[in-house]
């Protein structure tokens, strides 16, 4: 009878505790972890949602690389290069144009096409009535090398902000003409 009393007892306090335990454990680590990891799918996109405008701001100061500094003239040429846009959910790429030249200091600069009257886009000495200036067809603007209004448009043409690094032509955002005088 004592005997029998004892082999029942025995088993319940052994192994069978502990096993019990570790498997909740296991469940609770496994359960725990992945609504951590779901949660995580949930807000780090709202996290990101949040932090992306002020690193789009950040990145309207950026400069893009365009030209070399050793292929710029005194002659403005017309360079190319391709702006990154996110807007939302929608990326696109903008292609931008600058006329690049450098003056008689030696001093490079980068007008931006677009015509101060209404918006149409300026060509260089494009009219042969009045050499080596910008000329915009749409209504007959005309600006000096350095941008200067000289007809029908109410402002320079604006400049780029422009960056020297390594022998290559870096442009950043327009602003208002920085070298007509
Ligand atoms: S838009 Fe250039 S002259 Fe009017």
């Amino acid at each position: 009878m004592m005997s029998n009393q004892n082999e029942h007892h025995e088993p319940s306090h052994k192994p069978p505790g502990r096993k019990e335990m570790s498997r909740r454990q296991f469940l609770t680590y496994t359960l725990g972890g992945a609504t951590a990891y779901m949660a995580a799918g949930a807000v780090l996109p709202m996290v990101r949602f949040a932090v992306d405008p002020i690193l789009h701001k950040k990145g309207e100061g950026e400069f893009i690389k365009v030209v070399e500094e050793s292929k710029i003239t005194d002659e403005p040429q017309e360079f190319s290069f391709e702006l990154k846009q996110q807007d939302g959910w929608y990326a696109s790429t903008a292609t931008l144009t600058a006329w690049i030249r450098k003056d008689e200091q030696g001093k490079i600069y980068a007008l931006s096409p677009i015509c101060k009257h209404l918006g149409c886009t300026v060509g260089w000495n494009n009219d042969k009535s009045f050499p080596d200036e910008y000329h915009c067809p749409c209504h007959g603007a005309r600006y000096t090398k350095e941008g200067k209004n000289l007809a029908v448009a109410p402002k320079p043409l604006d400049t780029y902000k422009i960056k020297i690094e390594n022998g290559w032509v870096y442009l950043g955002g327009v602003e208002p003409n920085t070298e007509v005088k």
